[in-house]
């Protein structure tokens, strides 16, 4: 990811709020998605470009290439899964799908096309290396990123961190702390 590119994030969990923080160091401009106008305001607040409320526009990949001026993104952060095919009708002429998560499903189906024709690149991705984890701890430092914390409950309420995580309401992280 570079100075310039667009990048799109997808809701306001802890993987796509780090997503959006990091692409804003880099200096790339962020498109992001979320199902609530409070949630919008927070992504604004954090660096987003522009924001897409994918309850009321569940088909939002026309919107997202219009916000680029038909050009597409250049990076999808896909923590959704479901909207896969979506992402790919985003996605830009040689962009990146960086498939991390699956909130909305395990299956989907896709038109092979559409990674074909625009020469997409998908890659699902688990852990990185040492070394970027080294880069990454530089770039929080120096650009004194901090995680969006939500909440913190310890180890014996766990439990309720995880129905808190389940009614979807927070934004960020859940701590539990040891
Ligand atoms: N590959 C890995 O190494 C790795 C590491 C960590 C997590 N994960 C996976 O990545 C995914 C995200 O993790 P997380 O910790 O960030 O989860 P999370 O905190 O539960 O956040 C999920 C967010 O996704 C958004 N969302 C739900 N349905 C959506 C939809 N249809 N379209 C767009 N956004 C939608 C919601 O945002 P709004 O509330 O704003 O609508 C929700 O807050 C999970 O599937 C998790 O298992 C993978």
């Amino acid at each position: 990811m570079g100075a310039g590119d667009t990048v799109l994030v997808q809701g306001t969990g802890g993987v796509a709020l780090f997503a959006l923080q990091f692409a804003c160091a880099a200096g790339a401009r962020v498109i992001a998605l979320t199902s609530s106008d409070t949630k919008a305001a927070l992504l604004k607040k954090l660096g987003a470009d522009a924001v897409i409320n994918y309850r009321q526009q569940p088909e939002w990949a026309p919107a997202v290439r219009e916000l680029t001026g038909g050009r597409g993104v250049d990076i999808v952060v896909e923590t959704t899964g479901a909207t896969l095919s979506q992402s790919l009708a985003a996605v830009g002429f040689g962009g990146f799908v960086g498939v991390v998560g699956f909130v909305g499903g395990l299956e989907t189906r896709l038109n092979v096309r559409q990674l074909i024709g625009p020469m997409v690149r998908m890659q699902g991705i688990v852990v990185g290396s040492r070394t970027g984890l080294e880069a990454l701890g530089r770039t929080m430092s120096l650009h004194r990123i901090r995680p969006v914390i939500d909440s913190t409950f310890p180890l014996e309420r766990c439990a309720e961190a995880f129905r808190h995580l389940e009614r979807g309401a927070h934004v960020g992280k859940i701590v539990i702390s040891l």
